[in-house]
Parts: C-alpha cells; sequence; structure tokens
C-alpha cells in the first residue's frame, strides 16, 4: 500500500529541536524569548530593505493588527484580491469594514492594476474612497507590483501586502514581503516553512513594529499595574514556536530549491500533453518561491478536466486541489462589490493544485507521473 502524497506538508530541518530544547532549559517557555528575538532578526535579515519584523500566532493575526494600525474602522472599504485564501478577507470584517473585491490578471494571477483603479475611482465617485489594497502573491507567484505601487500611490491608499505563501519570492530583484507598507508571513503548517501555527507582520519602519508588538501583547500601557488605553490582542508568537521557525530558516533556501525543482518537473512531466498549461513566471521580473504548482486544464483540448486528474490522483492516494474559489463567489461575501472580469472565476473552474511539499521524494515524484500518463 502507498502512503499518502500531499499537497504540501511540514519538512523539518533538523536544528529546530536544538531551538526548542534551548527554550526548555531556561525556561522561555512564553510569548516572548530568544528564540522570538532571533527569528525576527533571521527573518529580517533573509528579506533585506530594513524591515522591522513582529512575530505573531498567525498570519491571519497580521493581516487584522495591518487594518487597525493603518486605521481601517468601521464601515471603511479595504480593497481586495478576490482569487486567495479566505484568510485575505476574513480580517477586513473584523474591524467592522467592507471588502471590496478584485479580480485578477492572467500572467501572474494576482491583483489586476487595472481592475484596481477602476474601483477606486468608481467607489471614490460614489463617495467613499478605499482605506487600503490588499494585494497577494498567490502560490508564491509575485504580483506586478510596480503597477499596484503606482496606482496605491497616484491615490495615496496604503497597501497591505498578503506574502503569506510568497516568503522567498521575489519581483525585480526584491523579496515579496517588503513592498506593502506592512507586509504579512504565514508559518502554517502547509507553508513553505512552518512553525506549526505562526504569522509575522513586516513593517517599514520601528513605530509600526512597535504598535504590533503592542497590540499583540493585550495593549498594555506602560505601568506598574495593568492599565489599558486601547483594545489589545493575544496575538504574539510563543517562544517554542519561534524556536521551530529559527531551524526553519537554517533551511530555508533548500525548501525554495526543492520547490522550484517541483516546478520544474511538473514543466517537463505537461511539457508534451496539449491543453494543460503549468502555471509560470510571466517574465525574468517574476522569481516564485513556486510554493505550490498548478495547472490550468483545457478540458476541449486535453480531453480531461481538471476534476478528471484530481479524482484519479486521488485513487492513488495522492492529494491534489482546484485553485482558490475567489472570494466574490463565496456565499459569505455575497454583497461585497466586485470589479473586473472573469478571470479568477475561469482559474477556479479549470485550474489544479499539484502536491509541492520540499518533502517530495523521486518515487512520489515517478507516482504522480505515472497517474498523469494514464489520463492524458
Ligand atoms: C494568502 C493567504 N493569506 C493569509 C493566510 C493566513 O495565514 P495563517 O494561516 O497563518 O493565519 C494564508 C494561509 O493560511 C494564505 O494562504
Amino acid at each position: 500500500m502507498n502512503s499518502k502524497i500531499w499537497l504540501s506538508s511540514p519538512h523539518m530541518g533538523g536544528n529546530e529541536l536544538k531551538y526548542i530544547h534551548e527554550a526548555f532549559d531556561q525556561n522561555w517557555v512564553a510569548p516572548l524569548g530568544p528564540n522570538v528575538d532571533g527569528f525576527e532578526k533571521d527573518l529580517a535579515r533573509f528579506l533585506g530593505e530594513n524591515v522591522n519584523v513582529a512575530a505573531l500566532s498567525a498570519g491571519t493575526a497580521a493581516l487584522h493588527l495591518a487594518l487597525i494600525i493603518l486605521g481601517v474602522k468601521q464601515d471603511d472599504e479595504v480593497l481586495c484580491q478576490s482569487f486567495t485564501f479566505s484568510a485575505s478577507a476574513n480580517p477586513i470584517t473584523y474591524v467592522g469594514a467592507k471588502p471590496v473585491f478584485i479580480d485578477s490578471e492572467p500572467d501572474t494571477w494576482n491583483m489586476c492594476p487595472e481592475a484596481l483603479e477602476e474601483a477606486i475611482k468608481d467607489r471614490t465617485a460614489k463617495g467613499k474612497k478605499p482605506k487600503a489594497i490588499i494585494v497577494v502573491h498567490l502560490y508564491g507567484m509575485p504580483a506586478k507590483m510596480d503597477e499596484i505601487m503606482a496606482v496605491s500611490e497616484k491615490y495615496g491608499i496604503p497597501v497591505i501586502e498578503d506574502a503569506a505563501e510568497a516568503l522567498g519570492s521575489a519581483y525585480k530583484g526584491q523579496k515579496c514581503g517588503t513592498f506593502g507598507d506592512l507586509s504579512v508571513l504565514s508559518f502554517n503548517g502547509n507553508k513553505i516553512i512552518t512553525t506549526s501555527g505562526g504569522g509575522a507582520l513586516v513593517c517599514r519602519n520601528l513605530e509600526h513594529k512597535n504598535k504590533a508588538v503592542f497590540l499583540s501583547t493585550q495593549a498594555r500601557d506602560n505601568a506598574p499595574h495593568y492599565q489599558h488605553s486601547e483594545i489589545g490582542y493575544n496575538y504574539r508568537m510563543s517562544n517554542i514556536s519561534a524556536g521551530i521557525g529559527r531551524g526553519q530558516m537554517e533551511v530555508l533556501n533548500d525548501r525554495i530549491a526543492a520547490r522550484r525543482k517541483n516546478h520544474e518537473f511538473y514543466t517537463e512531466l505537461f511539457r508534451n500533453i496539449e491543453g494543460v498549461t503549468v502555471f509560470t513566471e510571466p517574465g525574468a521580473d517574476f522569481y516564485s518561491n513556486h510554493w505550490l504548482s498548478a495547472v490550468i486544464i483545457d478540458p476541449v483540448t486535453a480531453g480531461f478536466t481538471r476534476e478528471d486528474l484530481r479524482l484519479k490522483f486521488l485513487e492513488d492516494d495522492i492529494e491534489s486541489r482546484p485553485l482558490w474559489k475567489p472570494m466574490h463567489l463565496q456565499p459569505v461575501f455575497a454583497d461585497a462589490p466586485y470589479y473586473g472580469k472573469k478571470v479568477a472565476e475561469e482559474l477556479f473552474e479549470n485550474g489544479l493544485c499539484l502536491p509541492s511539499g520540499s518533502n517530495l521524494t523521486d518515487e512520489d515524484r515517478e507516482r504522480i507521473g505515472r497517474v498523469v500518463e494514464s489520463l492524458a
């Protein structure tokens, strides 16, 4: 019996336990300590651009704090990429604001700069200038950041960069997670590196980092007793989780190389299968960590649908997943405005994410290859 091949599973490097043991030895079993400081420094060093990093309990928490720090409030509107995981959009509702969804463009599958500008003009004409833009680098593919940042600057609307899936990706040589006014990383179990659960807010200035740390540790005023002038949250990363993160940072470059190798494998595997397109960087400006490799299947040309392939994989206990269902099609966001055409909808219709873990073995790849060949 073959073992299950996962879409993306945790892949420890070996030194994670060393950092956890240190935390136990020093009794830093708390949401603060040397691993938290060390992990933040490791991330800042990796990202460059003099960023300041706050390690948090989740990427979702980082998005929530980003909205608070940018001053987004009840009944404000926030422009958000529709083609994403729900965690990009949910925090908009945590602050009582309303999401306005923006379609993708076909090159990177990320936010379409034209649809973004159209939405800003229309919302402003309707009397509500949006308060923030949430752009995502889906599956690790960098969005068209020059164009997005130009729109942001033209209209004076800050950008929250959801780089949850894109640690190690770069656009024009600059690391994803360093473009936004505030940026978000995730270390959930399925991400390129994991802390079992966790996230980070990447800040351009120390003031924002300090604010994130303050809010994530219950917003305690500077007093010997417990004094609070603001609502706080329990969002700080634990020193144990951060220990896993420090170990994972030691192998991040290997993990990126392994995921990119998976992408090469799929490019080769589908090269001669008509009607199947492997999601690939649109040009030299884009460097994807290829967190998840994905394909678009044209059923007429290929002679099979993405569902045929998914079910065929399932028969052999191989996990694959349809691409994200756009947020403007989700029942929970049925009332939210949407700007764009049908790019994200068509991607969802015909796209499939393929097993992409950095721990895939040659035998796993052979098994995957056999399933594809049996269908094509
Ligand atoms: C695009 C995107 N944004 C946000 C998140 C939320 O991160 P977390 O699971 O760490 O809360 C995730 C992943 O889970 C994600 O894929």
